[in-house]
């Protein structure tokens, strides 16, 4: 059987796939049981609202919700819901994201809402995000986060080997 999902990531559309499939990356190089799904504050809210409703009870942790223009989608899931809710901006639109990003970090006092960066680097953040929100209460996943971070400064620093011996 299926592990029960400990993230749900939520996008207003399938157009926003390319950017939301870097936080499922992520989810999954940490072997997080997640899922993903369409769904919009304007289009679908219903749909939206019982995803938001239910999914504390489903066993969701933390919600990803990813959305552009005026992405709406995170701040209306956290309305419904106490749990964690990392929100997404996405540059889908003439204004490049700038929009997504104000509707989705500009949250009145009360319901909050953690806004990443926009695009594809805001969507793998998110990702890390939700697995530091779960390491929280568990010791396992919080070395493969200090061993991703140490990971990380190494290849920094063989970078910059490579780079000094390329230039002397
Ligand atoms: C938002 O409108 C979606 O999250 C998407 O980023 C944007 C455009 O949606 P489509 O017209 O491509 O379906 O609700």
């Amino acid at each position: 059987m299926a592990e029960k999902a400990l993230v749900g990531i939520l996008m207003g559309s399938d157009s926003d796939l390319p950017v939301m499939e870097e936080a499922a990356k992520v989810l999954k190089n940490f072997n997080i049981p997640f899922e993903m799904t369409i769904s919009s504050a304007h289009r679908t809210p219903h749909r939206t609202a019982q995803f938001a409703r239910n999914a504390e009870k489903r066993g969701i942790r933390v919600i990803i919700a990813g959305a552009g223009s005026a992405a709406h989608l995170a701040g209306f899931i956290a309305a419904e819901t106490t749990l964690p809710v990392i929100g997404v901006p996405i540059d889908a639109s003439p204004l490049n994201g700038l929009d997504a990003l104000l509707s989705t970090v500009q949250m009145p006092g009360g319901v909050p809402v953690a806004s990443m960066a926009i695009g594809k680097a805001g969507a793998k953040n998110a990702g890390i995000f939700a697995v530091q929100i779960l390491s929280t209460a568990d010791e396992k996943l919080h070395e493969e986060l200090k061993k991703y971070r140490k990971e990380m400064a190494k290849q920094v620093e063989e970078k910059a080997k490579k780079l000094k011996a390329q230039i002397g």
